[in-house]
């Protein structure tokens, strides 16, 4: 069934297996406040339940993906404030989300934002984006991954440089820097997203999965347990019928049909 939820800060939609998130609260630049967070993680839970979708493509406008967590929600706030908050608790959700996860980025990722592009599996962005972690200018500190996936993503010179001095990458930087998977100009962004995401779609959705979860294990893994952990899981595929169909299709020359089973 389609993905119907109420929501005040996001535009959902779904067609042939990818279900969209906009991120649409344009009047603060996308500013990820509770409210918006936990709208994106119910529509999150929704679409890890909905067997129809098979990757999940999330974007915001064309001038700013999302310029970090909401300011004003914070300024005042005593650190037991924040801590009894929990804030993050709606990201441990995001981490943990089965389904393949895709960013499309135009113009500012700051902050939480650059944070929940790097939270995704892939990013694909626009010529304008621009990747920051801009929080030390706050007097604070990356609080959602950015001193963590982004030294993973980039490598301590890059991350250390971002965090410190508050310098964003632009969207050439980022690639080179291998933060992102690929760069189109704007107006080609959005079609672009969506045909990629749908190639992802349409793979075995179960293989998928596995191969989702490997992938992210490797960033915590010593090689030896990583390699074994991989082992097992491409093993269990083969009790899994899109196996028999995705390898009887190769042999017969034919397009599979995978089930999800
Ligand atoms: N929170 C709340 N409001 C925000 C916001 C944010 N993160 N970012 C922008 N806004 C608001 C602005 O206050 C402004 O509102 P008003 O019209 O009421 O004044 C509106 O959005 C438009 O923004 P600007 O006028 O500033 O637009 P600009 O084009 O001049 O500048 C910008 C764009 C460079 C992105 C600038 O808005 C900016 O620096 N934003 C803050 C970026 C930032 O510091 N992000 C980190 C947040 S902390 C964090 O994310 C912690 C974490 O790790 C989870």
């Amino acid at each position: 069934g389609a993905v119907v939820l109420e929501t005040k800060y996001l535009l959902v939609s779904q067609a042939n297996g990818v279900g969209t998130i906009r991120l649409n609260r344009p009047q603060v630049l996308n500013a990820l406040n509770l409210a918006l967070m936990d709208e994106l993680v119910r529509t999150l839970k929704e679409m890890e339940r909905d067997e129809e979708i098979r990757c999940v493509l999330l974007t915001g406008g064309s001038r700013c993906f999302a310029a970090g967590a909401d300011i004003d929600e914070m300024a005042e706030a005593s650190s037991v404030e924040m801590l009894l908050k929990d804030q993050f608790a709606q990201w441990e959700y995001i981490r943990r989300f089965s389904k393949p996860l895709l960013a499309a980025v135009s113009g500012y990722a700051l902050g939480g934002g650059c944070e929940l592009a790097m939270a995704c599996d892939m990013i694909i962005a626009s010529e304008t984006a621009e990747f920051g972690q801009p929080e030390i200018k706050l007097g604070v500190m990356p609080g959602a991954g950015g001193t963590q996936r982004l030294t993973r993503a980039v490598g301590k010179a890059r991350a250390m440089e971002m965090v410190l001095t508050a310098r964003s990458l632009s969207a050439r930087e980022a690639l080179a820097a291998g933060l992102i998977n690929r760069i189109v100009p704007v107006e080609l962004l959005e079609q672009e997203a969506r045909e990629w995401a749908e190639e992802v779609a349409a793979q075995a959705p179960v293989a998928v999965r596995l191969a989702k979860q490997s992938v992210l294990k490797a960033l915590d893994t010593p090689l030896e347990t990583g390699l074994d952990y991989e082992q097992k899981l491409f093993f269990f595929l083969f009790s899994t019928e899109d196996q028999k169909e995705g390898m009887r299709a190769f042999k017969e020359k034919r397009r599979p049909r995978f089930q999800g089973k």
